[in-house]
């Protein structure tokens, strides 16, 4: 690395909204520090949230960052998306990966980085060998316990704990993973291993990249001390360089100047338009009666899934808001499969919405529960709202997270693996009222803890003035 230079990082996000997100907060983060940013992001996703969010108002006043694009390798017509992992993969390391370096090479990035921080869901698109030498902090955007669960996945599989036997040993006890003692059922392992076949892509993909993210530069990862500590020194055994930074939606918050930022300046995360009608439906909700409803940007259920949510709501008596993206029933984007029929039902005590602003919506005086995939920018956001959460998870780390909601932080209730309707109004009902005192308690702790850890002194704070200094001192 040149010495004397200014410091540059560039920053690369995996292609999927729920890791691009937290990336941008985190950029925004380091430009207010006044670092010189390049962020790179794949062409479609750019466009995609260019049209539907305020991306570029939010950036344009940081004269030393810039947005710069590439390509994933895909055609345009493409509509995988994750479902089709290996698909994006394999284009990626063959079309991405030797085109970004090139770019590197070339200039096109502007001055050779003085780091790059990757998402270490795909670590492999950089080698930490090849010339130049540019240090990698790797970005997990998942939770510690989840990093950890898949870490320890190849020893599991050696103890003979793993593959798991069928339905019938979902619940047996995972054993010897540090830090997760009588924690950790086959049921709350991240869900690629519970496929019979240890050897399946998606389960080799996902665990390699979370060894190789440990043996980067650095680890950065979106959580704080006080939730995961004991997680967190598991893992500094392993790679004893972390940044725990989180919440980063928070982070961003307290750092931003001003008391509130103006409604064009909210963060908003998504690839679709948000309707921020519903707020105006809360205004008129009285305090802390509505369920919030929102299964992120990726899950998928079927329409006999969907039916089981909206009779269990209604069943329930409860107010709700309910984000149906538009492609979350039946998985085509534009149909969004809700029969009129159901949704001329929900005006009475419900409301439904193709996109929220969620961030608003949580922090709303009207919300009083939170029925989520527990993905893990959702959990973090439900944590600072100080909302309980009901988890019904549906792939990757949410297994992990809401096992940790439910059993370890004692924040809200999981629904693994099941959703009838009767299920779904008991839990609603049990977080609205029944259940309500005994989870309030640690949910405002959380809360306040996640709070102090961004503000001036915390544990998050600190973690991200010492990883500012440390991009600073790597060019002295
Ligand atoms: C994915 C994975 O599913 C998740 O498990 C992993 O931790 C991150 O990548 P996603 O499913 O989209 O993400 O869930 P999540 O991490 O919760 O992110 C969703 C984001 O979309 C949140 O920041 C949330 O605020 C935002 N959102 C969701 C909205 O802004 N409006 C909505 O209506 C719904």
């Amino acid at each position: 690395m040149e010495k004397g230079v200014e410091p540059h990082v560039l920053m690369f996000p995996f292609p999927a909204l729920g890791h691009v997100n937290p990336m941008l907060k985190l950029a925004e983060l380091l430009s207010l520090s006044g670092l010189r940013i390049t962020f790179l992001n794949i062409h479609s996703i750019h466009q995609r949230l260019i049209l539907h969010t305020n991306l570029q108002s939010r950036f344009s006043c940081f004269p030393k960052f810039r947005f710069q694009t590439i390509t994933d390798g895909l055609p345009p017509s493409y509509t995988g998306g994750l479902t089709k992992l290996s698909h994006l993969v394999r284009s990626m390391e063959t079309v991405t990966k030797p085109l970004l370096r090139q770019m590197l090479l070339s200039g096109e990035l502007g001055p050779i980085p003085t780091c790059i921080i990757l998402d270490g869901f795909f670590s492999f698109m950089v080698d930490s060998n090849a010339e130049p030498r540019i240090p990698v902090f790797c970005f997990r955007t998942v939770s510690a316990c989840s990093f950890w669960a898949y870490s320890s996945i190849p020893e599991l599989i050696q103890e003979g704990q793993l593959p798991v036997k069928g339905e019938e040993d979902m619940d047996r006890m995972i054993e010897g993973v540090a830090g997760m003692e009588n924690i950790l059922r086959c049921r709350d392992l991240p869900s690629f291993s519970r496929v019979g076949d240890q050897t399946e892509p998606i389960l080799r993909y996902s665990v390699a990249q979370t060894i190789e993210s440990s043996k980067a530069h650095a680890l950065i990862l979106n959580t704080f001390e006080d939730l995961e500590a004991p997680i967190l020194s598991c893992i500094r055994r392993r790679c004893p360089n972390i940044y725990a930074i989180g919440p980063l939606h928070a982070h961003l918050k307290s750092r931003h100047p001003g008391e509130k930022s103006p409604p064009e300046l909210e963060s908003s995360n998504g690839y679709w338009e948000v309707d921020r009608s519903c707020l105006a439906w809360l205004d008129a909700q009285p305090s802390k009666s509505v369920v919030y409803v929102s299964f992120g940007s990726v899950t998928v259920m079927g329409d006999n899934q969907f039916r089981e949510f909206w009779h269990g709501l209604v069943d329930s008596g409860r107010r709700f808001l309910w984000v149906v993206r538009p492609n979350m029933v039946g998985g085509k984007d534009g149909e969004n499969g809700v029969p009129a029929r159901l949704e001329e039902g929900t005006k009475e005590r419900g409301c439904m919405v193709g996109w929220a602003p969620q961030e608003e919506v949580l922090a709303h005086e009207a919300i009083g529960g939170f029925l989520t995939h527990s993905g893990w920018n959702s959990t973090l956001e439900g944590i600072v709202a100080g909302v309980p959460m009901i988890c019904w998870p549906q792939f990757a780390d949410q297994l992990t997270n809401s096992r940790f909601v439910s059993e370890v932080w004692k924040i809200g209730l999981d629904m693994k693996d099941v959703c009838d309707r009767k299920t779904v109004a008991k839990m609603v009902n049990d977080v609205m009222e029944n259940r309500r005192n005994e989870l309030m308690g640690p949910v405002i702790e959380t809360a306040k803890l996640a709070i102090s850890s961004v503000e001036e002194g915390g544990s998050s704070y600190c973690d991200l003035e010492r990883m500012i200094h440390d991009i600073q001192l790597l060019c002295r």
